[in-house]
């Protein structure tokens, strides 16, 4: 990757930083009437009777209210309004739980997965199911890209000198033109089909790790296959502290 003349990209970038104030503030504001609207559908819901020709009607406001409901968290992760409770993990730990549940996804089938885990990992303070949020997002994209022609590889390395565990997950898939690298991490940025990416995967993973003060960088071009690289600080006393190298099954 580093001699290939691909284009290395690090973010996040003032811009970024801009669309994120504007979309947590946009979001915050909705939330409220948004959580009106579906507790008002859910009451009418309870006190109507079976046979009510607006019943129908009433459960698609209440199913269309949760979908606005999942955007508008998926636009406060992204704007990092929550607070994350940080505990010690395990990066490998995560990454193998992830692998195991998303090995019958349809996605997966037919494309390779190279594990490469740096065995003497360090812990570092982070939160379980926001990473494998992270994680997941990252390897549905990978997989998307490749379409079930190519491979994938997840790799680990702690850097003592940094003190930063990075997370790479490189695909060979389409790569990513170079006019659209800028705009990738922004909310509802999408190349794809209507019903196959809403275009908020990669800005509730950059809300998160920014939430882990971590940050990422993408090495990516047109036909080329990608890789997304997180970088997570380890506190000094966590580095001194025995790596864990066990992966429990
Ligand atoms: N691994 C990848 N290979 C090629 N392009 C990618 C990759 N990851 C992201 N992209 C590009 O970045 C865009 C934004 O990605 P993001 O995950 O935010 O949204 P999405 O995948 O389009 O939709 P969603 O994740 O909401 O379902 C994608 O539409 C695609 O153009
Ligand atoms: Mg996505």
């Amino acid at each position: 990757m580093k001699s290939s003349g691909k284009v290395r990209k690090l973010v996040p970038s003032e811009r970024l930083e801009a669309t994120s104030q504007l979309a947590g503030e946009i979001a915050h504001e909705l939330n409220t009437p948004l959580g009106g609207i579906l507790m008002y559908s859910h009451l009418l819901l309870d006190d109507m009777a079976k046979s009510d020709p607006h019943m129908e009607n009433i459960i698609k406001i209440n199913k269309l209210a949760h979908r606005c409901k999942m955007i508008v968290e998926g636009l406060l992760s992204f704007a990092h309004q929550e607070t994350p409770l940080l505990k010690e993990v395990q990066v490998n730990q995560i990454l193998h739980d992830v692998l195991g549940f998303m090995e019958d996804h349809v996605l997966l089938r037919n494309i390779a997965i190279h594990v490469d885990f740096e065995p003497a990992l360090p812990r570092i303070k982070g939160q379980e199911n926001k990473l494998e949020q992270v994680f997941i997002n990252l390897m549905v994209n990978a997989a998307q890209s490749v379409d079930g022609n190519g491979s994938l590889t997840l790799r680990t390395r702690f850097n003592a000198e940094t003190n930063l565990v990075s997370i790479e997950i490189a695909d060979t898939g389409c790569g990513i033109d170079k006019k659209h690298l800028d705009k990738i991490f922004e909310p509802f940025f999408t190349t794809k089909e209507k019903r196959k990416g809403t275009g908020l995967g990669l800005s509730i993973c950059h809300g998160i790790i920014e939430q882990h003060k971590g940050t990422f960088s993408v090495e990516s071009s047109k036909g080329n296959g990608s890789v997304f690289t997180i970088f997570l600080p380890t506190s000094p006393e966590d580095t001194d502290q025995q790596p864990t190298t066990q992966i429990k099954k």
